[in-house]
């Protein structure tokens, strides 16, 4: 962990061509699946250089695999299989170990994982998980502040993972991964239907897994014996690709988000319009352009296909600065606001109401001293940095770190003034 800074000198147009790389959240699942379900090695290519991947790649290690990280090509030898402890330290650093879980328990018959806490952006459930792999026969008992689930063999069976916010991207992930190699049919209602959940089912098939209905409410898994090693491109991410597009349109730019793809990007593509900027996609991404006026628009943040609660913090940086008043509600996170208090002491007049923040659009931005407390409430102060009039230092770079790969550098190759220091 570095405690490095950005300095931003605010106030430059962004213009040019930046490429987005790959998903986080799609790497991380994958990764697991090859280091955990499969029988020989994986070749995962378009990796993201991030702090969580390397954090992922020392849990799988931690499980006994072998993983080489040369550039963006990540190999994933799965070793010899017999660990299954998934240790507090390592756990608490990224919540996303959970992924270890159901592949644990499907292939070795049992699984201890460190209980993950909460988080900067409120409590963060696993009950989902839990019943899902219990429905498939697991044993749970918590010991210790330890999840320890087990099972002589999985069984297929029908479930659905709606919570009380809708689908579970992680627990639908982890129990079609588990599915996988059950014994018979296993039947998910209310799946998520994250794009980052069709790249893992389309990464188990080419496994030799035997999954229908990726990308829909209902996935049907059945189960097979074994899976083998394959290679893998892991698709754009999305979350990048949008932040991007709202660098954009905060300092009214002119800029192709290269990689960026429509499907996975209609909602905000939906807003940002609504809000008057123009988004033009072509075969290489999409081509944003920016009037000097935005109008003030309302979002809802929901389950996918809806506007993603990655995407909240850096729409209400946007519309902090456009005329007129904006309600944004957060329908998956109802405490995710911990970049209001920073973006006010840059001088926007956002107010929180249960669930909602209601932003009344202010000139500018003034810059100053601010700090990211998490991944996306960092990555808006950033935003709000290169729109704001003068020097906006952001500290706690580390949290950005884990999910933008070498933001900095990107956004100074399309005309920002942002240098890290450390
Ligand atoms: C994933 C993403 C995260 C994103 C989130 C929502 C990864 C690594 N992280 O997180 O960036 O913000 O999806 O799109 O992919 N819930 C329960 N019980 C559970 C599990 C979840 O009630 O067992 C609730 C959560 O509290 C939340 C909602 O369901 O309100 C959605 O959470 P979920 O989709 O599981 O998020 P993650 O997979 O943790």
């Amino acid at each position: 962990m570095t405690m490095d800074k950005f300095i931003i000198q605010g106030g430059n147009r962004l213009e040019g061509t930046v490429a987005v790389s790959s998903s986080k959240n799609a790497t991380l699942p994958i990764a697991v699946a090859a280091a955990i379900l499969s029988d020989s090695v994986s070749i995962i290519y378009n990796v993201p250089r991030l702090q969580d991947v390397n954090s992922m790649c020392g849990v799988l290690e931690v499980l006994g695999a072998k993983t080489y990280l040369d550039e963006a090509t990540l190999t994933i030898d799965p070793g010899p299989h017999d660990a299954y402890e998934a240790p507090y330290d390592l756990v608490r650093k990224m919540r996303a170990s959970i992924y270890v879980l159901g592949p644990l328990v499907a292939k070795l018959g049992k699984a201890r994982v460190s209980f993950p806490g909460g988080c900067a952006i409120g409590p963060r459930p696993v009950d989902l998980h839990l019943t899902g792999l219990e429905k498939l026969g697991a044993n749970i008992t918590i010991e210790h502040g330890y999840i320890v689930a087990e099972a002589s063999k999985l069984k297929g069976a029908d479930m659905s993972l709606r919570g009380p916010r809708g689908s579970s991207v992680g627990a639908t992930g982890n129990v079609m991964m588990a599915a996988t190699l059950a014994e018979g049919t296993t039947t998910i209602s209310d799946a998520a239907c994250e794009p980052e959940i069709v790249d893992l089912a389309d990464m188990l098939n080419a496994m030799g897994a035997d999954i229908e209905g990726g990308g829909t409410p209902i996935i049907k898994i059945h189960g097979v014996k074994e899976l083998h090693g394959t290679e893998h491109i892991v698709i754009p991410d999305r979350i990048e690709a949008g932040t991007f597009m709202v660098a954009a349109a905060i300092t009214r730019g002119d800029v192709l988000v290269k990689n960026a793809l429509p499907h996975h990007l209609e909602a905000v593509t939906e807003k940002l319009t609504e809000a008057g900027v123009n988004i033009n996609w072509q075969g290489e991404g999409a081509h944003v352009t920016v009037p000097d006026k935005l109008s003030a628009v309302d979002v809802r943040t929901s389950p996918f296909p809806g506007f993603p609660t990655d995407m909240q913090s850096q729409m209400m940086g946007l519309m902090s600065i456009v005329e007129g008043i904006s309600v944004i509600t957060e329908n998956i996170y109802p405490d995710r606001f911990i970049h209001v208090s920073e973006l006010n002491r840059m001088g926007a007049n956002i107010r929180v109401e249960d669930s909602s923040a209601i932003i009344k659009g202010v000139e500018k931005f003034s810059s100053a001293p601010v700090m990211a407390s998490d991944l996306r409430a960092g990555a808006v102060l950033v935003l709000a940095g290169l729109a704001a009039e003068g020097e906006t230092v952001v500290s706690r770079v580390y949290h950005i770190d884990r999910g933008y790969e070498q933001i900095e550098c990107k956004l100074a190759s399309i005309g920002a003034d942002i240098v890290r220091i450390p």
